[in-house]
């Protein structure tokens, strides 16, 4: 075991070196070795970025004759110095006083260097992560985490943890994975473990809309679960939403603030990320870059719902679902509207009650809410959200109407009696984020671990 008194380099850090250093220590897998009389190079990654370092290794290393046995994805510990690389291509490389093979993959290690299918790699996804492409995405997803922190701490936001375990459907659509200790075939939940039904949060915003009429305004961003069994590129029945709250707000400050955020978000990736969303726009989606700057710099197109309608309705479209007043737009007629009508993110509002979930604040008109969807090129529905119904007896005939049990939600209504104000919020779709950001066409590739019907592999 090589002993060594120096702490390890990583190699974005290596990179950005200004002058040579004498003595460095570098741990990462392989990607490449060639050989030449007497000496090899070994292409490592850590992980740490995109670009590899180059190793030379010499024959008077006293293993090298097993160094030049080293095969793509072993990993190894090299220590040696950082000198001016006579290489085309890149600034530095390290001479290697001694490398330390930690493990030698075999021959059938799955990553060879080729280029391999994103089906082929989801089966290995344990392993992904190693190819420059999923690394960089993986890497993106936790700036763009941070970024999002960022972005609410700057604005005076505060994190609220909602619970993940719930009694409640937010959404009404039926979607809650249960969470049971019952035996299976037992049906009576008062014997459960929780005296009632209970089930994987669709959507942490009730909880947080409590938080926001206390702290005034708040997010939350963690994992929200959908058993809801769409097998599309754009759904997942795991994911991370990202949902501010804000209080003394409307529908039109909750549209500034998600455009807004939107806009930061990118910025931020485009200034912090840019050597990995490069790679996204020479290898996945060549407009990538274009996308993200109209994104920054262009105003979001505002219509409502039911103006959108008309417009689908009046082009004469053939789409594979009709276009009808009173129907929640399908993802062909979204796609339409950002891509190919107004090129650019589009707002829809005020959309009809009846497809829209009960916490919606009533408009005027009795027949539209305070809604709204932000759509976005080649994704679709990236965020949905509302003005809240502050309005005790109007929120408690719209919870009648639709059937709710108000008993369930008692919590809830109570909040609209005690200093109950105008507020509004929405969710943002983390991986759909990462998915504009990057160009990936399907939800799988964006997160570590994709859940979806049918499989729990990794
Ligand atoms: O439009 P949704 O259902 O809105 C809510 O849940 C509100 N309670 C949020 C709020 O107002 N606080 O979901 C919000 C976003 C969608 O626009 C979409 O981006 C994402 O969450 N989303 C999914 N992403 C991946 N897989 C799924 N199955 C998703 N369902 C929703
Ligand atoms: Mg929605």
């Amino acid at each position: 075991m090589m002993q060594s008194p120096i702490k390890r380099t990583k190699i974005n850090h290596l990179l950005l070196s200004e002058t040579p250093v004498d003595t460095l220590l570098v741990k990462g897998w392989v990607r490449t070795r060639r050989d030449a009389r007497g000496f090899s190079f070994l292409e490592v990654n850590d992980g740490s970025c995109l670009k590899n370092i180059q190793v030379i290794t010499g024959a008077e290393l006293p293993n090298y004759t097993e160094i030049r046995k080293i095969t793509t994805g072993s990993a190894i510990a090299v220590s040696g110095s950082l000198v001016a690389s006579q290489g085309a291509g890149q600034k530095w490389e390290i001479h290697a006083e001694a490398v330390e093979i930690i493990n030698l993959a075999p021959d059938n290690y799955p990553l060879q260097k080729k280029r391999h299918s994103d089906e082929f790699l989801r089966s290995i996804a344990h392993l992904r992560p190693r190819t420059n492409k999923y690394g960089a995405a993986f890497r993106l997803r936790s700036e763009l985490s941070y970024a999002i922190h960022h972005f609410f701490k700057q604005r005076g936001f505060r994190y609220i943890h909602t619970p993940i375990i719930t009694g409640s459907d937010c959404e009404g659509a039926g979607e809650l994975f249960r969470v049971t200790t019952m035996e299976p075939g037992q049906r009576d939940f008062s014997l459960d473990f929780f005296g009632t039904e209970a089930g994987l949060t669709v959507s942490g915003q009730l909880n947080a809309e409590m938080f926001a009429l206390s702290l005034g305004d708040v997010y939350t961003f963690g994992p929200t679960f959908r058993a809801e069994n769409s097998n599309t590129s754009r759904h997942v029945a795991e994911f991370w939403m990202v949902e501010p709250e804000m209080a003394f707000c409307d529908l039109t400050g909750n549209m500034d603030f998600a455009e807004e955020m939107l806009q930061r978000l990118t910025s931020y990736m485009l200034e912090n990320c840019f050597d990995d969303l490069e790679l996204f726009a020479r290898f996945v989606e060549k407009g990538l870059l274009t996308t993200l700057e109209s994104i920054v710099n262009h105003p979001f197109e505002r219509v409502t719902y039911a103006a959108a309608i008309k417009i689908l309705a009046d082009k004469g479209r053939k789409f594979q679902y009709p276009v009808e007043f009173g129907k929640d737009l399908q993802s062909e007629h979204e796609r339409f509207l950002t891509e190919d009508l107004f090129r650019r993110p589009v707002i829809i509002f005020d959309y009809p009650k009846t497809i829209k979930p009960f916490y919606m604040r009533l408009n005027d008109d009795d027949h539209t809410v305070a809604a709204m969807d932000v759509l976005v090129p080649r994704v679709g529905e990236i965020i949905g959200g509302s003005q809240r119904e502050e309005r005790l007896e109007v929120l408690q005939t719209r919870m009648q109407e639709m059937g709710m049990n108000l008993q369930d939600y008692w919590w809830y209504i109570d909040s609209r009696r005690f200093g109950s104000v105008p507020h509004s919020g929405f969710g943002l779709g983390f991986e759909r984020l990462l998915m504009l950001l990057t160009g990936i066409s399907n939800i799988r590739d964006v997160i570590p671990f994709p859940r979806t019907p049918g499989g729990i592999d990794f």
